[in-house]
């Protein structure tokens, strides 16, 4: 049997399947069973910048409880708002420390954040509850036609040094794939201190349904097909920049796992997969990445981790467009 242990943001993984954030790993029950099926690490179900904001806000009104009492009705129920708020976010830090007593696998906390402003501080909070590092789920969609690319870029940047600034926990950015030049915005967050970097956030799409004339969602779960990019990116930038990558985003297989190894990737992350097939898909994966291994005579995850990334690989034009242009002209 190989040895599937990695590294991830400087953790120390027994295997490479971690489950992403999502609704599978908000309680310690569902992490638990997670952990029982193999999983690697656990990204908690990530909690929303406007949450830790309004708890901000509470805090605020706190200190002024006692004109709190005559106050407006809308504010009274402002109030009470604000405080089912605050238990959330208590929650949220009792998920992680009650987490952290219950399993042995990494957890690593996740924020949903569009800012570089005050919810920062709250950074420190996750750390202190125990959360072994944090993954910023910036979720910007450049639809701004008066911002250039360069503004969009930075708010990415300033969000990252903030949060670097207020915890020693490792940090890793979740992005998406709408930047004009994501290859340097990827190496400049490494730069600014990433520690890994998570390919790709997959934005809620519109759909529109013909019978009823409305705009709908689109499925909220990936395809298998949805992968290649990742592995491109991951393919390109693995040796180039200096932080850990991580997949994301239409990994549904073992095999899946075995490609983006060999393009760069320190781990994957997986959710669709896990609603689909439930938690005990993540032992087959693993199955299967153990069984090539051992075909392939290998017995180490570094073994083969990046032997096929664009520097490395027989064929590095394939993850670039000339590729493109010979693929198209054969079709005919
Ligand atoms: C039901 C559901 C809830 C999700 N919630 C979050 C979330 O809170 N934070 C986040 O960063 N990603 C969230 N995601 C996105 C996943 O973490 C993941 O990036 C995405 O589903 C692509 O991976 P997959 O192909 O393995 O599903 C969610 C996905 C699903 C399906």
């Amino acid at each position: 049997m190989a040895d599937l242990t990695t590294k991830y943001l400087g953790l120390t993984l027994n295997n490479p399947i971690i489950v992403a954030s999502s609704g599978l790993t908000d309680s310690v029950e569902k992490i638990k069973e997670l952990e029982r099926n193999g999983a690697g690490a656990v990204v908690l179900k990530s909690l929303f910048e406007e949450q830790i904001l309004r708890e901000a806000e509470y805090r605020r009104k706190k200190a002024e409880q006692n004109g709190m009492m005559y106050a407006e009705f809308s504010e009274t129920f402002d109030y009470i708002d604000l405080h089912i708020k605050e238990k959330e976010l208590n929650h949220y830090l009792e998920l992680i420390s009650k987490a952290k007593k219950e399993v042995m696998i990494p957890v690593i906390a996740s924020v949903n954040c569009v800012t570089a402003h005050e919810w920062t501080t709250f950074a420190k909070d996750l750390e202190k509850a125990g959360a072994d590092a944090l993954e910023l789920n910036i979720f910007i969609m450049p639809f701004n036609l008066d911002k250039d690319c360069h503004e969009v870029d930075k708010m990415y940047y300033e969000i990252l040094e903030k949060v670097k600034k207020e915890i020693n926990i490792p940090v890793a950015v979740k992005v998406s794939q709408y930047f004009s030049n994501l290859g340097f915005v990827i190496k400049t967050l490494a730069e600014k201190g990433a520690d890994g970097v998570v390919l790709f956030n997959r934005f809620a799409s519109p759909d529109i349904d013909i019978e009823s004339v409305k705009v709908t969602h689109a499925n909220i779960y990936s395809t298998p097909e949805e992968v290649h990019n990742s592995l491109r990116w991951i393919g390109i930038l693995g040796k180039r920049v200096n932080c850990d990558l991580v997949a994301s985003n239409g990994v549904h297989d073992g095999e899946t796992v075995i490609k983006l190894i060999l393009a760069g990737a320190s781990a994957v992350q997986v959710a669709s997969a896990i609603y689909k097939n439930g938690p005990e898909y993540i032992l087959e994966m693993k199955k299967t990445l153990d069984s090539w291994m051992d075909k392939k005579g290998l017995l180490y995850i570094d073994q083969f981790k990046g032997k096929l990334s664009q520097e490395k690989s027989e064929n590095p034009e394939i993850f670039e467009r000339i590729q493109f242009m010979k693929y198209f002209s054969e079709i005919k």
